[in-house]
């Protein structure tokens, strides 16, 4: 059996979900991967916080540097979410040959084109699955799976905080403050909440399933975007009896060899798929040319999906290690759809 060493960046929801996973399904992972995975270091912002669960107060790292400095450690595992210092860690980490996972949304959407180049110039991975729709495993179909095939329309429920609140307002009439108390409570809202209510989580969501789609990298500022905080209670309730329910939708589609982007909250006749899809879970429909429709539904955020997320990247690592392939993000979304359009 082989050892792996992990160093943990971040032990809030998604950190600690990935802590006590590692050690609850341990046996499991060595089962199938043979290797025996152990997490030895873990970076957090304050040492002395009370954290609900036993963790050796040893393995919490003085400082940054200390554990990026970690010899002994193989892949580092970046849940502290943002751009500082988040990215300046992970830049050192693949500079010192050593695969990174993050959850990192905003940093990919930002940032990703620049970081997967240092990863594949260092010969390591940067793998991503937890930034996008929580536990379901939409990168994994599109990276690892959708090879042969082109995508031209992507659409889905993309951020769990503001269907949680969408879902909550609609069924129950309370109001939108303490239903969104509730959602940070749960531990799906980001630290600053006004990402997820004013649609920007869900447009960092959305440019990286259509870097993706496209092999290519989209501006995340030119998103056509508005979130949910102007809909209120009676809109809901219209909306109801009117026969529809209100989503925010994140959309993207091919038209006469452009990308059009957009995340806003949409109108959905109650029949419609993605209508029914409520609380914190999350739906990604990929419209493809040889496979046509595929749609993806489950939890997109919280403490246990995050995890499972994230660990699954680390045992695609274990597994397939030189095997996955690399995204490449250079091109601008503009070339990329020219050169789609031309091809077909
Ligand atoms: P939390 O706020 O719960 O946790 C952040 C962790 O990072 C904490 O342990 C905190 O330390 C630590 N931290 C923050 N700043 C620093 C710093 N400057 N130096 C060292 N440690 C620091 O966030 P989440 O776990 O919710 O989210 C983490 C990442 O995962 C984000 O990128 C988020 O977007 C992403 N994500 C979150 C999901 C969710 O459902 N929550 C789902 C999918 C992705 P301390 O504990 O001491 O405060
Ligand atoms: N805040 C995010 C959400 C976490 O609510 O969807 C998952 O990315």
């Amino acid at each position: 059996k082989k050892q792996v060493k992990v160093g943990l960046l971040g032990l809030g929801t998604v950190g600690g979900g990935v802590y006590k996973t590692l050690l609850k399904n341990r046996l499991t992972i060595l089962e199938r991967t043979g290797c025996a995975v152990e997490v030895v270091n873990v970076l957090v912002r304050d040492r002395e916080k009370e954290r609900g669960f036993a963790i050796d107060e040893k393995m919490l790292s003085l400082s940054e540097q200390e554990l990026l400095g970690d010899e002994q450690i193989d892949i580092y595992i970046e849940v502290i979410g943002g751009i500082h210092p988040a990215k300046k860690i992970i830049e050192t980490a693949l500079n010192s040959k050593r695969h990174v996972i993050t959850a990192n949304k905003e940093l990919m959407a930002k940032h990703g084109a620049e970081l997967l180049r240092l990863a594949r110039q260092n010969g390591v991975h940067l793998l991503f699955e937890a930034s996008v729709a929580g536990g379901i495993p939409v990168i994994h179909m599109l990276q690892g799976y959708l090879t042969a095939n082109r995508v031209h329309e992507i659409s889905g429920i993309l951020n769990g905080t503001s269907n949680y609140i969408l879902t909550e307002m609609a069924k129950t009439g309370r109001s939108f403050p303490e239903v969104l108390a509730e959602a940070q409570q749960l531990g799906y809202a980001e630290a600053d909440p006004t990402s997820d209510v004013e649609g920007y989580d869900a447009a960092y969501k959305l440019a990286i399933l259509t870097n993706l789609a496209y092999d290519a990298c989209v501006d995340v500022e030119g998103i056509d975007r508005q979130g949910i905080s102007a809909v209120t209670g009676p809109d809901l309730l219209l909306a109801e009896r009117m026969g529809y329910a209100v989503k925010l939708i994140g959309h993207a589609q091919d038209q006469d060899g452009a990308v059009q982007l957009s995340v806003r909250p949409r109108l959905l006749p109650a029949a419609h798929p993605l209508s029914r899809v409520n609380d914190v879970f999350n739906a990604v429909t990929l419209r493809a040319d040889v496979v046509g429709d595929l749609t993806l539904i489950g939890r997109g955020a919280g403490e246990f999906p995050t995890a499972s997320a994230v660990i699954e990247d680390l045992t695609a690592l274990l597994t397939q290690g030189e095997k996955i392939r690399r995204p490449n993000w250079e091109r601008p979304l503009a070339a990329a759809a020219e050169a789609q359009q031309a091809g077909s």
